[in-house]
């Protein structure tokens, strides 16, 4: 895994920008995420749209998750919060920004669709990726199966909790969502976890440097070649060899991959 430590939030937003816009300028197929960790990745996206030009107009976006039981227009749908915090503030079209069909009344059939539209697209370039604080990426909590495809996904209650801050009461968090599985995340070219804060401390070191296990979904990334991570000094204060990490960055040979492509690209 490459580990690039920044020591502000604001940097990893600079650093996860270079990276995800390596494939915006290719008019690559998007995996995005929701949650509050991406939105100064997003925003620095937004200002280079506004400011320097940067076109997602030849882009397609699949979303990691989504609950189930939440319509489109429900303002915690990530139908609705990828719109508000990201794509309605750049040229993507919104017809090719898609999640997965909460509502339908066999969300498991909705899974498998869903799955084939990623499939289907080519699949996923970039995947950029949260992480919660019991190891979850997507919806895929402890237990998940390494190898499967976008699925059903009970909450765990941690993550009712940790997500009831945007409800206004914990009873309205609902209790199951579509997620992209694991194999599925799995497939994309280069997967890009983000995190910021201690509160992710421990969620990171288990998936660096503890086993591959379901026990940490996050840590089957253990498994892509090319998973990057950038996170803020706070997330990585739990990791052992954070001095290793630092010296495979600044000792990276000029003929290496740069932000995400070879430097040839
Ligand atoms: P957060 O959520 O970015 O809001 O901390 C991450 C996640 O739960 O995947």
């Amino acid at each position: 895994m490459e580990i690039l430590i920044r020591d502000t939030p604001d940097e990893v937003a600079v650093t996860a920008a270079d990276i995800v816009a390596t494939y915006v300028r290719r008019g690559a197929v998007l995996g995005l995420a929701t949650g509050s960790t991406p939105v100064a990745t997003y925003q620095e996206l937004i200002r280079r749209h506004r400011e320097e030009g940067l076109s997602f107009a030849g882009c397609t976006a699949y979303l990691l998750d989504e609950y189930i039981g939440l319509s489109p227009e429900h303002e915690q749908s990530y139908y609705r919060f990828i719109r508000d915090e990201f794509t309605a503030h750049i040229d993507i079209d919104d017809a090719v920004v898609h999640s997965p069909d909460g509502l339908n009344p066999k969300p498991w059939l909705a899974a498998e669709k869903y799955d084939a539209a990623i499939r289907e697209s080519g699949g996923i370039s970039v995947q950029i990726l949260g992480i919660g604080t019991n190891g979850h990426i997507g919806f895929n909590e402890p237990a998940s199966p390494l190898k499967a495809r976008t699925r059903v996904e009970t909450l765990h209650a941690q993550t009712v909790s940790d997500n009831s801050r945007f409800f206004d009461s914990i009873e309205e968090v609902p209790t199951h969502a579509l997620t992209q599985g694991l194999g599925t995340i799995l497939d994309c070219e280069q997967p890009l976890l983000l995190a910021t804060g201690f509160g992710k401390a421990d969620a990171i070191a288990a998936m660096v440097e503890g086993p591959l296990s379901a026990s940490c979904p996050a840590s089957a990334l253990q498994m892509h070649d090319r998973t990057t991570l950038v996170i803020d000094a706070d997330a990585a204060s739990g990791l052992v060899r954070t001095d290793y990490y630092r010296h495979v960055e600044e000792s990276r040979p000029a003929w290496s991959a740069v932000d995400g492509r070879p430097v040839e690209a």
